[in-house]
């Protein structure tokens, strides 16, 4: 049996994992496969790291272009991420007629419709199992195990370093600052964590669920995008005292005005199984009109755990390569004359439940005038809490939790409450959504 022979862009923690993954279990992934898949040429800006991790077998480069053009490659894996070089190479892999396995989401959310369109041009496959969470599959799940439903909606915990800070503030009442510390001496965290603090990290993946759930096109240019580096250690409290959890989710939904895509701090029921994800593990929950409710969970990042998804698409690949294009599963789930044009909601359009803390004086009449402003908008409350004040203190606090609401009629309602006399500072607003 001829083997496929893989070129590895990229031998860091991923592209170790993928190596020794492949090696160890050569003998199942064969009998899988249906033929061998080696690694016959890596490129790595570090030689003498690849010679390390490969053990001397396998060759190696510094010039991943090389790569890209060598005949002997079929498939291309790019594990160096970013939208720079990894760009050029990946377009210049499938210029090449070459098979592509990719980790990197930032590449595929960002430009990912130009991406998919060459390759459906070249008849090769882009495969990205390990774009999305790691070693659950997810897109896999998605794309095929699910395809009988209409999707409604996704809802995921896909950082994990978002989700390790979270726990950790939770557990031990500890700020945001000291926890991301902690999460960058346990390597959790980027040496610059921002895109994975201020949710962009979690957004390039919504970004790619969101366009194969509802057969759109990568609109991550439209998400509306949060992080948790403002988060208060008061709002995980009060959100506790009321029977919530508050988590980093990517949520994306299809409503009759358009789809949803949103990363943002989220109250969740602590009754949900997915509210009790902790740590840097990932978890998504999907909802589909037949299947109804299902939960993926598992390591969102790691070497073997992010490996095991590259190398399912190493598999597929390796299956699927000698059938006729027509008759792959199509990279976005949905043949691609069939995209939808549904449009990404604004934010301010968006419809779902509010946690509203809000510092006023504790006179008669603050609340009656606070209440009058929110039935004013239309708002209904369903709980609400009052922080009993120390005795020389003269204001408190309130907490709110309304029913669902389109979010714009919120806006307004805080920007009257804050204009009143017996309101100090901001409102900090978060948003809650049931799951149900
Ligand atoms: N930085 C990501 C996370 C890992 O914290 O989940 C890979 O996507």
């Amino acid at each position: 049996m001829k083997p496929i022979n893989v070129g590895l862009l990229g031998i860091g923690t991923v592209g170790g994992g993928t190596f020794t993954v492949l090696s160890r279990n050569e003998a199942e992934i064969t009998r899988r496969a249906g033929r061998p898949i080696r690694v016959t040429q890596v490129a790595d800006k570090n030689l003498e790291l690849a010679r390390q991790v490969t053990g001397g077998k396998v060759a190696v480069t510094d010039d991943a272009f090389a790569v890209v053009s060598n005949p002997e490659i079929d498939i291309v894996v790019e594990l160096i991420g970013g939208c720079g070089i990894a760009k050029e190479l990946v377009l210049k892999a499938i210029e090449n007629g070459k098979h592509v396995v990719t980790a990197n989401k930032a590449l595929l959310a960002m430009h990912g419709n130009e991406i998919f369109a060459a390759a459906q041009k070249k008849g090769v496959m882009v495969a990205f199992e390990a774009a999305v969470a790691g070693g659950i599959p997810i897109i896999k799940a998605l794309r095929e195990g699910l395809t009988a439903n209409r999707i409604q909606w996704i809802a995921g915990i896909i950082n994990g370093t978002t989700n390790f800070i979270l726990s950790e503030m939770r557990d031990k009442g500890l700020t945001f600052d000291v926890v991301l510390k902690e999460a960058q001496r346990l390597g959790y965290a980027e040496a610059d964590p921002t895109f994975d603090v201020e949710g962009v990290d979690a957004a390039h993946k919504l970004a790619i669920m969101s366009a194969i759930a509802f057969g759109i096109p990568m609109q991550f240019d439209k998400a509306h995008i949060e992080g948790i580096s403002k988060l208060e250690a008061a709002d995980i409290k009060y959100a506790e005292q009321l029977g919530y959890r508050i988590k980093l989710l990517g949520i994306t939904r299809r409503t009759p005005d358009g789809v949803e895509l949103r990363v943002h701090p989220t109250l969740i029921p602590a009754r949900r199984l997915i509210a009790n994800v902790e740590g840097a593990m990932n978890a998504v929950l999907v909802q589909g009109d037949a299947v109804g409710a299902t939960l993926y969970y598992g390591k969102g990042a790691g070497a073997e755990p992010t490996a095991s998804a590259v190398i399912a698409d190493l598999v597929d690949v390796t299956r699927m390569q000698t059938a006729d294009p027509e008759h792959r599963v199509p990279h976005l789930a949905f043949q691609p004359d069939q995209m939808d044009d549904l449009k990404v909601l604004p934010i301010g359009e968006v419809r779902t439940g509010y946690y509203l803390r809000m510092r006023v004086e504790d006179k008669p009449g603050v609340l009656a005038d606070i209440t009058r402003i929110l039935a004013d908008q239309q708002i209904s409350i369903d709980a609400m809490i009052q922080r009993e004040p120390a005795e020389d203190e003269t204001q408190t606090e309130i907490i709110m939790l309304t029913h669902i609401v389109r979010e714009k009629q919120v806006d307004a309602a805080m920007r009257l409450i804050e204009a009143l006399p017996v309101v100090t500072g901001k409102i900090v607003r978060l948003r809650l959504e049931e799951l149900s």
